[in-house]
């Protein structure tokens, strides 16, 4: 997505050879239209793929979920971060360990709002290892519910996540893909 990268070059800094701070577009503030172009076009990609959810994982990957969502017409669901473990029935809940934040948490998801019928387009803004995304995909197995794939706004494509998730046989979509951010310069793939 042209667009996207265009607003990187002119909106993103670089925090660290592994970090890219994207506040301006992504982390705490949004572009309504540009994200709702994102909508379009992992709409788009999983048009044929008969979708009846959009699922992601607060805070950040709401807005283009929310986007995709609303373009194909279905429901979004986003798994919820709880700092302390309460045994619920009612509840999905994985631990998943944060990379970047060096800490553990706990994302999950009501039972009520996934059942063995859902065929579910997981979107999310950045792919770092990909500990995340793992999280929610073991959600999704317990669940019963159908992954139809994953749309990434940001791979960052020189740490592992997007590959390994596609090797277990997912497909990924990524709007763009960092190839690199050594030597303060944002290489896209
Ligand atoms: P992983 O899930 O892919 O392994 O990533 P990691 O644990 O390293 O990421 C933890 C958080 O940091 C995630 O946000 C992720 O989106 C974010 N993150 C990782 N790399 C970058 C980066 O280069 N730039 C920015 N801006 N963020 C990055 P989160 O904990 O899900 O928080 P939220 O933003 O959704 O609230
Ligand atoms: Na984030
Ligand atoms: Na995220």
């Amino acid at each position: 997505m042209e667009k996207l990268k265009q607003r990187i070059m002119e909106q993103s800094s670089i925090l660290s050879n592994d970090v890219l701070r994207m506040d301006a577009i992504i982390n705490h503030q949004v572009d309504p239209g540009l994200t709702m172009e994102m909508g379009h076009e992992f709409a788009n990609r999983f048009a044929e793929h008969g979708i009846t959810k959009v699922i992601t994982i607060e805070s950040s990957g709401i807005p283009a979920a929310f986007a995709t969502a609303y373009v194909l017409g279905v429901p979004l669901v986003f798994a919820r971060r709880k700092k302390t473990l309460i045994a619920d029935p009612d509840v999905y809940i994985e631990r998943v360990p944060s990379f970047t934040k060096g800490m553990v948490t706990d994302i999950m998801v009501s039972k009520e709002f996934l059942s063995s019928d859902d065929k579910l387009l997981f979107i999310d803004d950045i792919i770092a290892n990909g500990d995340a995304a793992r999280g929610l995909i073991k959600i999704i197995e317990k669940s019963g519910a159908k992954l139809a794939g994953m749309g990434i706004v940001v791979e960052k494509s020189f740490q592992a996540g997007g590959r390994t998730l596609r090797e277990q046989g997912i497909q990924v979509e990524s709007l763009v893909k960092i190839a690199s951010l050594d030597n303060g310069s944002i290489q896209f793939e």
